[in-house]
């Protein structure tokens, strides 16, 4: 008899090392672990932590040693570049082991880092499984950030080498990466042995002999390395995201654990089996891409698409559909901002017709989804639409509608339940458990499942510090929310100062750090502001240093170009305005969520320890000057 997603739930729960041992079977280890569960040292849990494998390994030569060497791996869908091409499990696994060699011929080695700073490319993701091949930690950068974050993450990284290639493309606009990554590398203090280039006929980059190493020349005379078996619990990857201040977090996901859990959830969550097309359309800087379209779908066998372009531009609000029917996708998983993208184009999908025959299933995380891009989504597809939600912290989904196990009735504004493995619960401050649809901060009960972070890198202390010391013995997830009687969870809102923008989680203390570094700001505040299409919008407020007397036009646009700068493009920083002063409370606290309010449209109650009201109706003039209350 099946189990029911209830039944699953409460085995994860009551006997997690039968239930993870079991998911473990799925994995072709090296040395197989006697032990599923060591929690010798909370909050620092170690899964099957006496087993050896290679997660590469899993991913490709197993299927090739399987029989399975003609299946599709990859197709590599670019409308920006007018093309289409595919490499089966056996042709991945023949170039993945290609660069592996160019790795090994750079002098890396088992444990050193790599920076993978790339556009959405297959040697993206052939670059992170080669590292995985030999054991080499990868740290992907993001393409749309700035040299200075980049230079941020190689200081703390310390790559030996950088992959890299010589530009990515926006649309129709071709972005050169290279001196983008010769600001990054003069702006570090780390100095990396040097860089693989692969060359895009685009925008070639100049290679600066001895540092610099063309990509192609290399593979094309490298010895094909073979998989290391590293410990489970050794370091697959360094994902970099935003905290609470300008320094990004350096989130550290495990091998083993991450291996079966990943191959779990496809079958779990997703409801997909060996052969079936899975489309997560991120990109690989992003979690998401690390996991659904690098490892996951691989690890089950499935073929993973790859899609260079954008919801609407390249060339219409059609490209999803396109690329759904001309490769046959079986599950498509994106942010709502895509689709509410889609949706501001081509409102009654007249681009759609019948090219989603082949679609089961429509996944959305990155952001809440709101009611109304739910409904048009389910509308138009006339498939399940699962929200499902999840951070860079956890690698996989915390709630989620397992349609491998069993489907659930959809709520609208909640991602169904917690998904096996997760015990997650409402706290309020004093850490007391929550009743049914009480409001309060999201945490799980450890021990985490597999497949979630370990650590940040080289600093246990910030992992204590950050996510487990407010409410002891729980991981703290940074959202608030409230769960149903029926155990439907509600994500309602971060606890911190984290933003999220076209389903891209932010730092407003990074954007406020950039604005700070205007020699005539004295002072400045950044808070997310309702957006129809990208969810949230950083709103920059400056006040100015006294004595300045230039336009204020002049200023706010030095300002946006400064937030480029330092952060990057995907800041989407645009909206700007100076004040005189920030609203403050007594004791010096800057009033964000009233800010926030105002700007949204909310009703609002100025705090009565505020030191002076006058300053709301100041800046509720200089928002409507911009357009907000936008009503969203
Ligand atoms: N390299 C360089 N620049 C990049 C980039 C990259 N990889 N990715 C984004 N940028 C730039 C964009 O070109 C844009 O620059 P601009 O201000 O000069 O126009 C800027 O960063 C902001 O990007 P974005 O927020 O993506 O806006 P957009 O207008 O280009 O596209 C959407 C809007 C809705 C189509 C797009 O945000 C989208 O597809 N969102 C889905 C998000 C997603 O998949 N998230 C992953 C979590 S599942
Ligand atoms: P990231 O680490 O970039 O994946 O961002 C994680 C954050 O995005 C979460 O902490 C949430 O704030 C938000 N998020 C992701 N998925 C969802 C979802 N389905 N519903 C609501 N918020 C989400």
């Amino acid at each position: 008899m099946t189990e029911s997603i209830r039944q699953s739930y409460q085995r994860s729960i009551e006997q997690p090392e039968e239930f993870w041992g079991e998911a473990a079977g799925a994995i072709d280890w090296h040395k197989p672990p006697t032990q599923v569960l060591d929690q010798g040292n909370p909050p620092f849990t170690r899964w099957f932590a006496d087993g050896e494998l290679n997660i590469c390994h899993n991913a490709l030569d197993h299927h090739v040693d399987e029989g399975n060497g003609d299946r599709v791996a990859l197709i590599y869908d670019s409308p920006v570049t007018q093309t289409s091409t595919q490499y089966s499990y056996l042709e991945l696994r023949n170039e993945v082991s290609k660069i592996a060699g160019v790795l090994v011929g750079q002098g890396v080695e088992c444990g050193d880092r790599v920076v993978i700073y790339m556009p959405m490319i297959p040697q993206a993701v052939m670059a992170m499984l080669a590292c995985a091949r030999i054991g080499a930690i990868h740290s992907v950068v993001f393409g749309g950030f700035a040299a200075r974050e980049l230079a941020t993450r190689i200081d703390d990284a310390r790559p030996k080498v950088i992959m890299s290639a010589s530009c990515g493309i926006e649309g129709s606009r071709v972005i050169a990466y290279k001196p983008l990554l010769d600001e990054a590398i003069s702006l570090a203090s780390h100095k990396p042995l040097g860089s693989i280039v692969l060359q895009r006929e685009q925008c070639p980059a100049s290679l600066q002999p001895g540092f610099d190493h063309d990509w192609e020349a290399l593979a094309a005379t490298s010895t094909a390395a073979q998989c290391l078996p590293v410990p489970s619990t050794h370091p697959l990857y360094i994902l970099y995201t935003s905290g609470t201040t300008g320094q990004p977090k350096g989130v550290v996901h495990d091998t083993g654990g991450y291996a079966v859990a990943l191959k779990w959830s496809m079958k779990a969550i997703y409801n997909c089996d060996p052969g079936d097309v899975f489309w997560a359309a991120s990109d690989v800087g992003w979690v998401v891409g690390h996991s659904y379209i690098a490892y996951a779908p691989l690890l089950k066998g499935c073929t993973t698409l790859l899609y260079e372009g954008k919801p609407v531009g390249t060339p219409d609000a059609g490209a999803f559909w396109r690329v759904i029917q001309q490769h046959q996708v079986s599950t498509l998983f994106t942010a709502p901002t895509a689709i509410r993208a889609i949706r501001k184009e081509d409102p009654d999908a007249k681009l759609l017709g019948d090219q989603t025959k082949s679609l089961r299933a429509l996944f959305l995380a990155g952001e809440r989804c709101d009611p109304d891009t739910l409904a048009w989504a389910q509308e138009m597809l006339s498939v399940p639409v699962i929200d499902h939600w999840w951070q860079t912290e956890t690698g996989w989904a915390i709630c989620a509608n397992c349609l491998g196990i069993e489907q659930l009735p959809v709520i609208s504004g909640s991602p169904t339940l917690a998904v096996p493995g997760y015990q997650v619960q409402i706290l309020n401050a004093e850490a007391e458990v929550q009743e049914a649809n009480t409001l309060g901060a999201l945490v799980c009960k450890l021990p985490l499942p597999p497949g979630t972070f370990t650590t940040l890198w080289q600093n246990d202390d910030g992992f204590v510090e950050s996510y487990f010391t407010r409410f002891p013995g729980y991981y703290e997830t940074g959202d608030a929310g409230y769960i149903n009687e029926e155990g439907y969870v509600f994500v309602m809102a971060r606890t911190d100062d984290i933003i999220n923008v076209a389903g891209h989680r932010l730092s407003t203390g990074a954007i406020e750090e950039a604005l700070s570094a205007h020699p005539d700001v004295a002072e400045c505040a950044v808070i997310g502001i309702a957006d129809k299409l990208k969810g949230q919008l950083p709103l920059g407020m400056l006040v100015l240093k006294s004595g300045v007397e230039r336009g204020k036009e002049e200023i706010c646009a030095e300002a946006i170009q400064g937030v480029r700068d330092h952060v990057g493009p995907v800041a989407a920083f645009k909206l700007c305005t100076i004040v005189d002063r920030l609203p403050k409370t007594r004791s010096g606290k800057i009033l964000r969520a009233t800010m926030r309010a105002i700007a949204d449209g909310e009703d609002y109650k100025a705090p009565a320890t505020i030191d002076d009201p006058e300053i709301l109706a100041e800046i509720t003039a200089d928002l409507a000057t911009m357009g907000y209350p936008s009503g969203v």
